[in-house]
C-alpha cells in the first residue's frame, strides 16, 4: 500500500518541522525493493486533498500502468484507490513520483525509490540508497508554497534552498561512518524539481556501474551530473585510513554547499586492497536499435526567458511567445506546440509503428539545460552536436545541454501514449511536454 498523505517532519534535528507531502508518513516514501522479474501490486491511496497517482520512473510498465492522470489512467481523487500491478523486466535503479502537478507534488515529498536487485548482485560490504532533493523552505520552517511561477517556469526552475538526502538536510554534517578497505554501492537518484547535482567525492574514485539503472562498462569518474529524474550506481573503494574524512561535494554553479562527509571509523581495515570481485553488472535485456534502418524524427525545443522570441500553438491555436507566458503560462515549445497537463489527451505530437527503429533528434534552440525523459522505454544516446558516441550508453532521461543537438535511438516496441517531458518540473509544467503514440 501506498498512501499519499500531509506529513510534518524536520529537516534536521532541533528544527522546526516542515509541512511536506509523503508516502506512508514519510519523506522520502518507504523504499521498495524487489528481484528481476517480480510483479509489483500496489494499491495507491489517497488522502491528500488534491488529485494524484503514482509514475513508476523508468520502468518498462504496459502503458495502463504508467501512472499519467489523463494519459494512461483517471486522476485519483482525493479518498479514492488505484491499484497498480506490473511486471518488472529490468534489475536496477528506479523511483516512484505522481505525475500531476508533478512541479508542486514532488518538491511537496511526493517521491521514494525502487530498487529492483539483479538475479546475480555483485559483491559489496554495503549498499545505500540516496535520494537527493530540494526543499524552499522559510525560517519558520514551513515550505514557501510559490509552486509555478512563470519567473521560475521560464528560467532554471523552482530550486530549492535546502538540499536533502533522504529528506534530511544534506550538508558536511551529514555523516557517512565507513570502514576503511569497505566497498560500498551507492544508488544515486535525483528526486529534485529543479536541481542538477554536480557531485565530487573527494579522496576517493566514484566508478560508475549504471546510469538510470541500465549496466555500463564501470569506470571512475572525477564528477557525476545528475539532472532531475536521473540515477547513477556507484561503486566506491573506502580505502583510506581510519579516522580521516572526506567530503562529498556539489560544485555545480547552483550548489548550496556540500552534500555529505565520509568519516573512517577507527576501526582496524577490514582489508589493505580493494576487493578483488569484479564491479561489472549483468545487462537487462533491451531491444537493441539498428540505426541503419531507424527512421530518423526531429524534435525542435524553443523558449524560455532569453529564448528567441517565436510562436506556439496552444490548443490548436497559434500564439505568440508574449501571450504565451502572460495569457497561457506556458514558455516552452517542442516543434512550435506547448501543451498544459490536462491537455495531454489531445494529439500525441509524434506517432511511430510498433517495432519501428527510431533516432529523435533532439534540437535544443534554448539557452537552458533540459533534462528529457521518455517513458516506456530507454533509449541509447548515439550522438552530441553530430559527433557519434563511442559507447552510447542507454537511458531513459538525457541532459541536453543549451543549444545542443542529440540524437538518441531506440525501438519502439511498447504500445501506448508515452510522456515525453523535460523533467525539470517546472519546465514540464511550462509546455515542454507531450506524448509520443506508438500503434
Ligand atoms: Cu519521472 Cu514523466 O517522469
Ligand atoms: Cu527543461
Amino acid at each position: 500500500m501506498l498512501r499519499a498523505v500531509p506529513v510534518d517532519q524536520p529537516i534536521r534535528a532541533g528544527a522546526p518541522r516542515t509541512n511536506f507531502w509523503g508516502f506512508n508518513g514519510s519523506v522520502p516514501g518507504p523504499l521498495l525493493r524487489y528481484r528481476k522479474g517480480e510483479t509489483v501490486r500496489l494499491t495507491f491511496q489517497n488522502a491528500l486533498e488534491a488529485e494524484s497517482a503514482v509514475h513508476w520512473h523508468g520502468i518498462r510498465v504496459p502503458n495502463a500502468m504508467d501512472g499519467v492522470p489523463y494519459v494512461t489512467q483517471n486522476p485519483v481523487k482525493p479518498g479514492e484507490e488505484f491499484v497498480y500491478e506490473f511486471a518488472l523486466p529490468d534489475s536496477g535503479t528506479f523511483w516512484y513520483h505522481p505525475h500531476q502537478s508533478s512541479f508542486e507534488q514532488v518538491p511537496r515529498g511526493l517521491y521514494g525509490a525502487l530498487i529492483v536487485e539483479e538475479e546475480r548482485p555483485i559483491e559489496v560490504d554495503r549498499e545505500l540508497v540516496w535520494l537527493l532533493s530540494d526543499v524552499r523552505i522559510g525560517d519558520d520552517g514551513l515550505q514557501i508554497e510559490d509552486f509555478g511561477r512563470v519567473l521560475d517556469i521560464a528560467n532554471d526552475g523552482r530550486v530549492g534552498n535546502e538540499v536533502l538526502l533522504n529528506g534530511r538536510a544534506a550538508g558536511a554534517g551529514n555523516v557517512l561512518e565507513v570502514r576503511s578497505g569497505e566497498r560500498i554501492r551507492l544508488r544515486l537518484i535525483n528526486a529534485a524539481a529543479a536541481r542538477i547535482f554536480q557531485l565530487e567525492l573527494h579522496g576517493h574514485a566514484m566508478n560508475v556501474i549504471a546510469y538510470d539503472g541500465q549496466a555500463v562498462e564501470p569506470h571512475a569518474v572525477e564528477r557525476l551530473v545528475l539532472g532531475p529524474g536521473m540515477r547513477a550506481d556507484l561503486v566506491v573503494d573506502c580505502m583510506q585510513a581510519p579516522g580521516s574524512r572526506f567530503l562529498m561535494n556539489d560544485t555545480h554553479r547552483r550548489s548550496a554547499g556540500p552534500i555529505a562527509s565520509l568519516v573512517y571509523g577507527d576501526a582496524r581495515p577490514l582489508r589493505r586492497q580493494p576487493l578483488g570481485a569484479p564491479m561489472r553488472l549483468a545487462p537487462n535485456r533491451l531491444p537493441e536499435p539498428d540505426l541503419a534502418k531507424a527512421t530518423e524524427h526531429y524534435i525542435m525545443f524553443q523558449g524560455g526567458m532569453r529564448g528567441v522570441p517565436t510562436m506556439g500553438i496552444v490548443d490548436g491555436k497559434p500564439v505568440r511567445t508574449h501571450e504565451l507566458m502572460e495569457r497561457h503560462g506556458l514558455a516552452w515549445t517542442m516543434n512550435y506546440t506547448a501543451q498544459h497537463e490536462h491537455a495531454l489527451m489531445h494529439e500525441p505530437f509524434l506517432h511511430l509503428q510498433r517495432g519501428e527503429h527510431v533516432v529523435l533528434r533532439m534540437i535544443n534552440e534554448t539557452d537552458f539545460v533540459h533534462p528529457m525523459h521518455l517513458h516506456g522505454h530507454f533509449f541509447r544516446v548515439v550522438a552530441v552536436d553530430g559527433h557519434k558516441e563511442a559507447r552510447p550508453v542507454w537511458r531513459d532521461t538525457v541532459i541536453m545541454g543549451p543549444r545542443q543537438t542529440l540524437d538518441v535511438a531506440f525501438v519502439a516496441d511498447n504500445p501506448g501514449d508515452w510522456m515525453y517531458h523535460c523533467h525539470i518540473l517546472d519546465h514540464a509544467a511550462g509546455g515542454m511536454m507531450g506524448t509520443i503514440r506508438v500503434a
